[in-house]
């Protein structure tokens, strides 16, 4: 059985903001957020919704797949900040693309979600319960980051990415070998919830019948170093260990996509890996931190260039809150 990425999409808001126009709201600077991060803008919501991005996203994926709306058994949606509680944002998807035959639920695992999602996807089709996934990760981080706090408001932005995972047939040739291989090759995945407050947002507080709570908003709060120090130890071990499991060498890899949190992050993990950084693309410069979406939203940068050819493999890898990490290995 050979499961496949056969499409992606990505949609982001039409407003863009500057690190120039960003410093006449809030005490910083394009020079501080540049040489600290990378990023030079991001694109941040008006009207768009995360259901809104994710269903373009996905409608872009699916088109870009040649598949239909109606041949989708299952949509996954990775998202820390849906329209709703309930419905969740794959529900509000699967409506907006008319998918009535899937099954779709949400998942939350902050930066790393992308990746959970498509191993749990995989998992599913793997064990023949489904033929086709949508998978998508989609963020809008402006609504729940303090606009007064500069030490976390200039790194997030919002958008949607979605790929398209399918089961392909497979035929035998004359020798009984099997035609077709590749596709998702090794997944590895995994949390450490014990120091998983150095980033967090809280959900809503308790609304007892009695007292009256007063409400109190809640934003991205982050250890900004400890995160760094999580990063640049665990990422590289993660990619390490899902190589091993694909029994792929790094020299063999055309591209990691990694998870766009920081430049320096991408950086510290090419120099742990021996790898070249040109081996690494980048979407930080104009998209920021888009969580859950940062993942799919360069992957499809990427495939619509053509960088992506039949046959090349590449290391998916996504890392963060919870604290939470992934990686794959996949053969396009
Ligand atoms: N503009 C100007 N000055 C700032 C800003 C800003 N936006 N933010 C903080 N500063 C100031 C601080 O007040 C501090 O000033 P002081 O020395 O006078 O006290 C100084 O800059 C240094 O602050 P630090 O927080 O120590 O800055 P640091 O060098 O650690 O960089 C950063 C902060 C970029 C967040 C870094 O810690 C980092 O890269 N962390 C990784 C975490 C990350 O990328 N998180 C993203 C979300 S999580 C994820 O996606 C995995």
């Amino acid at each position: 059985m050979v499961i496949r990425i056969v499409g992606t999409g990505s949609s982001l808001p039409e407003q863009v903001v500057t690190n120039e126009e960003l410093s006449r709201v809030v005490d910083t600077s394009d020079e501080w957020i540049f040489s600290r991060t990378g990023i030079r803008e991001r694109h941040l919501v008006k009207g768009e919704t995360t259901a809104s991005m994710s269903a373009e996203a996905a409608g872009r994926a699916l088109c870009n797949a040649g598949i239909g709306a109606e041949e989708v058994d299952l949509i996954i949606v990775a998202t820390i900040t849906g329209d709703y509680m309930t419905p969740s944002t794959a529900c509000e998807v699967q409506a907006a693309l008319g998918a009535r035959r899937a099954a779709a639920f949400d998942i939350n695992a902050a930066c790393s979600g992308f990746l959970f999602a498509l191993h749990t996807a995989y998992a599913y089709l793997r064990a023949g319960m489904y033929k086709t996934a949508l998978v998508v990760g989609a963020e809008t981080l402006s609504k729940i980051v303090d606009w007064e706090d500069r030490s976390t408001c200039v790194l997030f932005g919002d958008g949607a990415g979605a790929a398209v995972l399918h089961v392909c047939e497979m035929g035998t040739k004359g020798n009984g070998r099997e035609e077709e291989a590749g596709g998702m090759l090794a997944f590895e995945q995994g949390t450490d919830g014990a120091r998983g407050k150095v980033l967090a947002c809280r959900g809503r507080q308790n609304n007892n019948l009695l007292e009256k709570n007063p409400f109190v908003p809640s934003y991205v709060e982050m250890d900004g170093q400890e995160v760094y120090k999580f990063a640049v130890s665990t990422v590289p071990a993660s990619i390490g260990r899902v190589l091993d499991k694909a029994g792929t060498a790094a020299g063999e890899i055309k591209y990691f996509v990694l998870h766009q949190a920081n430049v320096r992050i991408i950086q510290s993990v090419a120099k742990r890996l021996k790898a070249e950084e040109e081996k690494f693309p980048l979407s930080l410069s104009h998209c920021g931190n888009v969580s859950a979406a940062s993942v799919p939203i360069l992957l499809d940068e990427m495939n619509r260039k053509g960088m992506l050819v039949r046959g090349d493999k590449i290391v998916l890898s996504g890392f963060g809150g919870g604290l939470s990490w992934a990686s794959a290995v996949v053969e396009w």
